[in-house]
């Protein structure tokens, strides 16, 4: 949560942080603010709102060459102008993402009582390594952050210090990289990886000093360190909205290609193969349970997992909120394999339940997007999903992508378990294969879809009814359409629905029922039938060689082995939520008290 941004070099530094804030304010958009070096000073320009807002106040600022930017998710004081990063103190201004728990003490320790202007934990960080600093910022820095309990990232500018900006981090992200123009700072690689090609992520508690042409990195005993360098191989191109209006619907409609570019590479020979992941299969071998550990929509590509291992490979599988799992102790050892599913790779609950099940033994499997986050290094093994950058808050193609690796995983469960022949590997493969040209039959036909979308505009509640995978697709489609069109939304396995939500179901209700789980088709028609029978508005997505004609399709899904069709499925109702939202005019891609990377637990 919150974005930092960070330059020091030869050009106009307020152009590129305003630039990097627009790429950042996927993770927070409550306010923004940057600081800049100017004549030797720290000028703080911030504002509730947005950046476009920021941009325009800033305007007169083109004399400096350093310095550092915010976009807010609020967490410690209301939104508004105060609040907003960069905070000062004394000669320290400072960006900064994460929560210090401890902060209420640090404002007794040091009588601040009376001095701060804002509500803010940062501002407190701000005084206490104002406090310990004379002339020595990297001591000062130490000496400040070691009594802070929380995560953080920091970047720091001292106001007698020209043309430098510091940085430090514990838990939450900073990568850094640089070029022949100058250094740059930043919480996320896409607000900086047009600069260079390569890039490395701070080592926590590490401190970075960057300076208008190197960067050094010190460890706690002041001993300078060489990080490891990362290549950075999203294209510029990929972060665009490639003439859509919002991210969302073009992240929606990269799904054929992204699905293609996850499996092609894993798939030799007709067999699933994750060398090039360099995981061998011990790490699949003497399991005698997998417990799935993930928030949102990678939780619920989690419960997808979990139906394809329980019922293809038969290995117990349990599915956590990443936030609950350490809280519940949860039955786990050296037999168990840990999964934790994440797109941004830096989610805190999910990073924090993965040190916790190391800790106790497991082994641990990432399947992530972001390329060297935190819960990648954090594993034993990881399997990137190939999604590319995902900007919208709401996520699509990470899902879709994500499901696939537990295609993968599972055909490669079922070869070194042997639980399924060599001919139905080859099915389940095939299967696999042909899922680009299923969601693309679902993206031809979205104007069905944006038809079917009408019908909820108005809706202050909808219901989801489904039966097996179909349960956990709709879980997704109902997070979809809440977070994005703010009408309440819950999905339901449909044989519980008479057990007492029934009574909610009145003249008119939307209720979206899906069915393509072939062995459940006829109780799921009895379970439409009955809501139909109490008013409500059904609308019905059908797999094509179920609609016999028995119900009403409203839209007819591509013809798949049912454990293959949550991908169409749910691709046709991320489309369905995407209308609803954009024809209520919504921000699509920035919906209400949202962020798309959640860094505070
Ligand atoms: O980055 P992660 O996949 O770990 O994020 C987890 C959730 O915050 C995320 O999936 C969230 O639920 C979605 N953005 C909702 O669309």
């Amino acid at each position: 949560m919150c974005g930092i941004i960070g330059y020091t070099g030869y050009s106009d530094a307020r152009g590129k942080l305003i630039k990097g804030l627009k790429v950042l304010e996927y993770r927070g958009y409550d306010s923004a603010g940057i600081a800049v070096k100017t004549n030797g000073q720290d000028e703080i320009i911030k504002c509730k709102g947005r950046v476009e807002k920021l941009e325009k106040i800033t305007e007169s600022i083109t004399n400096s060459t350093t310095g550092i930017g915010h976009t807010r998710w609020a967490t410690h004081g209301e939104v508004s102008d105060t609040n907003s990063h960069p905070h000062k103190f004394g000669k320290v201004t400072l960006v900064h993402n994460g929560i210090i728990e401890n902060y209420k003490s640090h404002v007794r320790k040091y009588s601040l009582e009376g001095k701060l202007q804002s509500q803010t934990d940062s501002e407190v960080a701000a005084a206490v390594i104002d406090s310990c600093y004379d002339t020595d910022p990297i001591s000062a820095i130490y000496n400040a952050v070691k009594e802070f309990k929380g995560t953080f990232a920091f970047a720091v500018m001292f106001d007698d210090i020209k043309d430098k900006i510091f940085a430090i981090r514990n838990v939450s992200p900073i990568v850094i990289c640089r070029n022949n123009d100058g250094a740059y700072i930043a919480s996320d690689i896409l607000a900086i990886g047009e600069y260079s090609k390569e890039y490395f992520v701070l080592p926590e508690m590490s401190v970075a000093v960057l300076e208008k042409s190197k960067v050094e990195v010190f460890n706690t005993s002041g001993e300078k360190i060489e990080p490891e360098m990362m290549p950075y191989d999203w294209s510029n191109n990929d972060s665009g909205k490639g003439g859509y209006p919002f991210f969302m619907e073009k992240e929606i409609m990269e799904q054929p290609d992204v699905i293609q570019k996850t499996v092609a590479g894993r798939i030799k020979d007709g067999f699933v193969d994750f060398s090039s992941d360099n995981i061998d299969d011990s790490l699949f071998e003497n399991i005698d349970n997998i417990s799935i550990i993930a928030c949102g929509t990678a939780m619920h590509a989690g419960l997808i997992g979990k139906g394809l291992i329980e019922a293809n490979i038969r290995i117990p599988c349990e599915v956590h909120y990443a936030s609950e799992f350490m809280y519940k102790s949860p039955i786990i050892n050296k037999n168990t394999l840990v999964i934790c599913v994440s797109q941004s790779g830096e989610t805190i609950d999910t990073l924090e339940a993965l040190k916790y099940a190391k800790r106790q033994g497991a082994k641990s499997l990432s399947i992530v997007n972001v390329r060297g986050s935190s819960i990648a290094r954090e594993s034993d093994s990881v399997i990137y999903t190939w999604a590319g950058p995902e900007i919208a808050v709401a996520s699509t193609k990470a899902y879709t992508t994500q499901v696939c690796i537990f295609f993968l995983i599972t055909a490669r469960l079922a070869q070194i378990n042997g639980t399924m022949s060599k001919n139905e590997i080859s099915s389940f493969i095939e299967q696999i294969e042909l899922l680009p040209d299923a969601v693309k039959y679902v993206l031809d036909s979205r104007e069905k879809l944006h038809h079917l979308a009408n019908s909820m505009l108005s809706a202050e509640h909808v219901f989801m009814i489904g039966r097996g995978q179909d349960y956990y697709a709709l879980m997704e489609a109902s997070l979809k359409l809440k977070e994005i069109s703010y009408i309440h939304c819950e999905a339901f396995a449909s044989g519980e629905l008479k057990h007492g939500t029934i009574a909610l179901i009145t003249e008119g209700t939307p209720v979206v029922a899906l069915m393509t789980q072939e062995k459940l088709k006829l109780k799921q028609i009895s379970n439409i039938t009955e809501v139909k029978s109490r008013g409500a508005k059904v609308i019905t997505l059908i797999k094509k060689s179920l609609n016999d004609g028995s119900l009403e399709c409203s839209f007819e899904l591509p013809d798949l082995a049912d454990d293959f069709m949550v991908v169409p499925s749910v691709v046709a109702m991320q489309l369905l939520a995407y209308y609803v939202s954009s024809d209520k005019g919504l921000d699509v891609d920035k919906p209400r008290n949202l962020a798309k990377v959640v860094t505070v637990e």
